[in-house]
């Protein structure tokens, strides 16, 4: 006899003599309904239990939380809510649960309590949708970029280039902590960090995945990226995953439709594989919703906003455009913001984003061609020789999901522009012969992971969409 999963079991319309399955305990009615959960699915199955054919000693050990072993009969059920049930025959405990001190009671916990235990939260039906749902995001990732001849490149973790060139790096370190060599100051030499080189986690694997691109053509990483940035927002984290789509011969239009094509693509993905889930996270929300005023609640339900998304062109939409907007809606006119924008060449703050694409488009933004000071080295320099082919994609609800630009595909421009901010180019000879030999015009794009979960599970701070979140306040587990 095959061991089943609890969401196989489900779909079965058949009775089926001799089931066998294993799970765990969510609830344990009147001494007879055992709901069973195994993680396939966000339902239970009922498996029901003769009391008078079992040891109350056993009985006393089916409590929320245990791992169990059960085999019986896969019955048409008497009871609302569901089609089958297991008629119980054998019940095995597998791992005992105290429920004194099981933290995750039959109730409604709040996420703060549950990250504190974000050990067991997946055991909860929130959070086992959404890593459920997270999971099948990444896969569909993997598959939009597999059908269309990308290669997955693995970018190293490691690293001694700082790929945003904003210092916003982590260390790694071989040094003895307690015996750590010293320059002539008598200062910790760092320089010798990583066996004699100075060397940190990773905050992009894009320009890596640059060189890869100049001979493979299409490729993409997918891997963790570490920020030291201090920021505690519900959308920042310091180790976090990016998904860099690289390629050779593109250009930043061809990077606006490809970035477009592939969200589109894993968010109709799950609309199509992972209704269960959606629905319930859907009518999560849509309780939650109700105990706000009326003029905080949302206007689409979470799949509404999902198919909104997949079925509309995004708009794109210059910086010079949308600093123009900005500045119509300063003091005195349409909006407040708390950080005014009133001159060309400053970069926009979070709550700029959301207004253009949560009250002013109402729609996802492309943002591009921004002022070439506020953006990274590596970004091809227009013709104007002040903006640069850059883009960030902004989502209602996000704000930035993606950041992206063809990249300078000029040796001579590109030495300019390390020079005026101080990048030897010794430390990046690798990146130039790029641009030495057989340079082309490239481009690629960085979609935050997390972000992408948030939009997608309607969660709203990015520690409840990673598993082990790591903030400036969390690193435990
Ligand atoms: O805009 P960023 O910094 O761009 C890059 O790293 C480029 N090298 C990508 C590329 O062109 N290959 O980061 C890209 C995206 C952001 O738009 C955001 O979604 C996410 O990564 N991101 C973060 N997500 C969570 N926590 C953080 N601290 C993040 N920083 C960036
Ligand atoms: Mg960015």
């Amino acid at each position: 006899m095959k061991t089943r999963t609890v969401s196989d079991l489900l779909s079965q319309d058949i009775v089926m003599p001799e089931v066998e399955i294993k799970g765990w305990v969510r609830t344990f009615r009147a001494n007879r309904f055992i709901a069973l959960n195994d993680g396939s699915t966000l339902n239970n199955i009922q498996c029901v239990v003769d009391f008078e054919n079992f040891e109350e000693a056993l009985l006393k050990r089916i409590t929320t939380g245990a791992a169990i072993h059960v085999k019986g009969l896969l019955v048409e059920s008497q009871g609302k809510g569901q089609k089958v049930e297991i008629q119980v025959q054998q019940l095995k405990v597998l791992g005992d649960s105290d429920p004194e001190t099981y933290p995750i009671q039959p109730k409604k916990h709040s996420f703060e309590f549950l990250r504190e235990n974000a050990h067991l939260r997946t055991r909860t039906n929130t959070f086992s949708a959404v890593m459920r749902l997270r999971s099948a995001l990444s896969f569909a990732i993997h598959k939009y970029f597999n059908d269309n001849g990308f290669y997955y490149v693995h970018t190293p973790i490691i690293t001694g280039s700082d790929a945003e060139g904003a210092g916003e790096m982590f260390r790694v370190t071989s040094l003895d902590a307690k015996n750590p060599p010293l320059n002539k100051e008598g200062e910790v030499d760092y320089s010798k960090d990583f066996f004699g080189k100075e060397t940190n986690l990773t905050v992009s694997g894009q320009l890596e995945a640059e060189t890869y691109a100049m001979s493979l053509g299409k490729v993409y990483t997918f891997g963790p990226t570490f920020r030291a940035e201090n920021s505690n927002t519900s959308r920042h984290l310091a180790e976090f995953w990016m998904i860099e789509p690289e390629v050779a011969f593109m250009d930043l239009a061809g990077n606006m439709d490809l970035a477009e094509d592939f969200m589109k693509y894993v968010l109709k993905y799950i609309l199509k594989n992972n209704r269960e889930d959606l629905e319930f996270l859907d009518a999560r929300l849509q309780d939650e919703d109700k105990t706000k005023p009326q003029n905080e609640r949302s206007d689409m339900s979470l799949i509404e906003k999902l198919n909104f998304v997949t079925d509309n062109n995004f708009k794109r939409v210059s910086y010079t455009e949308a600093i123009e907007i900005l500045r119509d809606c300063t003091p005195n006119k349409k909006k407040k913001f708390k950080y005014i924008i009133n001159e060309w060449g400053t970069d926009l703050q979070s709550e700029h984003e959301r207004f253009l694409v949560e009250k002013h488009f109402k729609c996802p933004v492309i943002l591009f061609d921004y002022p070439a000071n506020i953006k990274a080295f590596y970004m091809r320099l227009n013709d104007d020789g002040k903006t640069v082919r850059a883009m960030d994609i902004l989502f209602p609800g996000i704000g930035e999901i993606v950041g992206g630009a063809q990249r300078e595909e000029r040796l001579e421009v590109l030495k300019k522009k390390m020079a005026a901010i101080n990048i030897p180019e010794e430390e990046l000879w690798w990146y130039l012969d790029l641009r030495k030999f057989g340079t082309a015009v490239h481009a690629g794009f960085g979609l935050g992971f997390e972000r992408l979960v948030m939009f997608a599970t309607g969660m709203s701070n990015i520690r409840d969409v990673i598993p082990f979140p790591r903030t400036p306040q969390n690193a435990e587990f």
